[in-house]
């Protein structure tokens, strides 16, 4: 995230479009807090809970925090009960009430509906209390994030500068506008503390987790700070913890490239027809993407869409070939379209790929019913600086970490470049808090974990170093480009997924899983009699799993793909 605007791992405000389409809302503030999960009915066929915990585990004193929780409950006899299993949708700041009423259904179908799928707010997140915010309004912070995407450290010589000007005053209104103290109290350590508290309430002595992006440090903090406590840990875009406690991120874009250079390769192989911006090689295709990117750098091009009205410039077109990354199966192929039009003038449909998942012109700006519920940036900055190292460069060395970070990949002036800068900015930090290095020589069960074979943002490089600091666990490999295995449907996946939890089948070491998806794909065949490929190998049973994991891609693809929020 530039410090400006948060570049995260994932779209807060892509979950807010999808929660704005969601089952009609609920009062979280009509539920009472509890020391207990008292369950009340929610969002149709689920239980929501308000759930006490205190702001810090060593200090009662401190005060208390009341965490919204939600679940599908299982549907089973006693006997034949499992427990829960958490879910973490990532962010961080992600919103696990918003994500589960549209995942859960998927997720119960694909571990089964023994347990009770569970996901919640962390705490100073969305419907959880307090609420972190630096804006004493709505219309205040939509003012804040109005008006572009976050801006690349690249766009102009002062870029830089000017996003560590916006980062110090940020860090300056979140210092003196924490008035409930939440700030110091919402770093992962804490949350890891709060998913075994709610483990204990739901009467297990064990954890059972999911947690996919951002979700995988949780994962890796919780299973470093009570390995006795683990039941099943199953991570999904795994990034390294290390690198995040320390608050550089440079290895997390080891795969960027790799990605960009798949829809080059990508395009060659689909065609013309599938691809708009083809040429014969993928060389050819670079190049002339290099050729638009400097023509747009030169002369930024004016859109009015149906959703929106801005300039399509280098900023916006970095950030929108940033953002296909993380979901080369959606977005390739639009992408292209939007490229090739853009050549000609046309910068409608590239403009569209962000705006689409950006409504740049909402802003609910009543206070009525929950106020904050999307408190973005808060929601990052509290959970990203909070956890990292004091972060005290000049911003000569923030220069430098870019310019080094560079040599990695040519998409640092996002993400690993700005989240620097953001947290430079950041001056709240809680002392005690957990710190790397991140693991456990002995986990009560292996960690699974899963990578695909180019993540623009969790690489196969930061999957084995957190593999490393687990000794015993297992890495299995989804064979597809993008950000987690959510963003590519698999049958063989779900299916050790599946197995990981029912049984505690781990996958051989080696394991390699083709997904049941093409990147480039030609658009689905619409009206009555539509058929998937059937080139699959296929039932109805994977009919149902392929529609379930469908479910719980759409679900969570906002949440991790990219958060553009600032
Ligand atoms: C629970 O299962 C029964 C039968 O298996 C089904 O009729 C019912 O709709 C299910 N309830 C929910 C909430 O899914
Ligand atoms: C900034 O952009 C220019 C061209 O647009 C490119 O040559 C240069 O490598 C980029 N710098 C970094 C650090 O990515
Ligand atoms: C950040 O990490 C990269 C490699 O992952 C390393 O080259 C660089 O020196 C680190 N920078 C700082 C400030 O620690
Ligand atoms: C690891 O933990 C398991 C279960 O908690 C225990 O049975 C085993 O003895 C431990 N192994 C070592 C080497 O500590
Ligand atoms: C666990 O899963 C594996 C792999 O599918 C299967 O071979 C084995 O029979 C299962 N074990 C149990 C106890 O269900």
């Amino acid at each position: 995230m530039a410090p400006t605007f948060l570049v995260i791992l994932s779209a807060f405000l892509l979950a807010q479009s999808i929660s704005a389409q969601a089952p009609p809302s609920f009062r979280w503030d009509h539920l009472k807090p509890s020391k207990n999960l008292d369950w009340t009915s929610c969002y149709g066929s689920f239980q929501c809970t308000r759930l006490e915990v205190p702001l810090d585990y060593s200090d009662k004193s401190v005060g208390k925090a009341a965490l919204a929780v939600i679940r599908l409950p299982a549907n089973v006899s006693k006997a034949e009960y499992r427990g829960p299993i958490l879910f973490n949708p990532g962010g961080p700041g992600g919103s696990g009430v918003d994500t589960l009423v549209t995942a859960g259904p998927g997720l119960q179908m694909l571990f089964g509906n023994e347990y009770d799928i569970v996901s919640f707010d962390p705490r100073g997140v969305s419907y959880s209390t307090p609420v972190a915010s630096f804006f004493l309004t709505d219309a205040e912070r939509a003012v804040w994030n109005a008006g572009s995407l976050p801006t690349s450290l690249n766009a102009s010589s002062d870029s830089l500068e000017h996003d560590f000007a916006r980062a110090k005053l940020l860090g300056q209104l979140a210092a003196q506008r924490d008035t409930t103290k939440i700030l110091k109290y919402m770093t992962t350590d804490n949350v890891a503390r709060d998913m075994l508290l709610m483990t204990q309430k739901f009467g297990f002595g064990k954890l059972k987790y999911y947690g996919i992006s951002y979700g995988s440090i949780l994962g890796a903090t919780f299973a470093a700070m009570f390995p006795d406590k683990v039941e099943r840990i199953l991570i999904d875009g795994v990034l390294d913890a290390d690198a995040w406690y320390n608050a550089n991120l440079t290895i997390e874009a080891t795969d960027t490239d790799k990605v960009l250079q798949s829809f080059f390769d990508g395009c060659v192989t689909a065609g013309p027809d599938l691809c708009a911006f083809y040429e014969p090689t993928a060389d050819a295709i670079s190049n002339r993407l290099a050729a638009l990117t400097q023509t747009i750098r030169a002369n930024p091009v004016p859109v009015i869409s149906p959703v929106a009205y801005g300039i399509v410039d280098y900023s916006l077109l970095r950030n929108t070939l940033f953002t296909s990354l993380y979901v080369p199966y959606i977005l390739f192929g639009p992408l292209a379209q939007g490229l090739a039009a853009l050549e000609k003038g046309d910068g409608s449909i590239l403009f569209s790929i962000l705006a689409q998942q950006q409504p740049p012109f909402q802003c609910d700006c009543s206070s009525d019913p929950v106020p904050f519920h999307l408190n973005n940036p808060e929601a990052v900055l509290g959970v990203l600086c909070g956890d990292g190292v004091d972060v005290t460069d000049t911003v000569d060395e923030l220069r430098a970490f870019y310019l080094n970070a560079a040599k990695t990949s040519q998409f640092v002036e996002f993400l690993v470049g700005s989240n620097r800068v953001s947290c430079a900015g950041w001056k709240v930090h809680r002392e005690g808090r957990f710190k790397a290095p991140v693991g456990a020589p002995n986990t009560s069960f292996p960690l699974l974990l899963l990578t695909t074979s180019a993540d623009p943002v969790a690489p196969k490089a930061a999957a084995l170093k957190t593999l490393a600091g687990f000794p015993g666990s297992v890495i299995f490999e989804q064979n597809s480009p993008g950000h987690t295995s959510m963003t590519a449907p698999s049958l063989c996946t779900s299916n050790y997924f599946r197995q990981y939890f029912r049984n505690g089948t781990l996958p051989e070491p080696g394991t390699v899983c083709q997904v049941d998806a093409q990147l480039f794909a030609p658009p689905p065949p619409s009206g009555p009699g539509r058929r998937r490929d059937r080139t699959l190998s296929e039932g109805d049973g994977d009919e149902e799993m392929l529609a379930a994991l469908k479910l719980i891609g759409d679900a969570v693809r906002p949440v991790i793909s990219r958060k553009v929020g600032r």
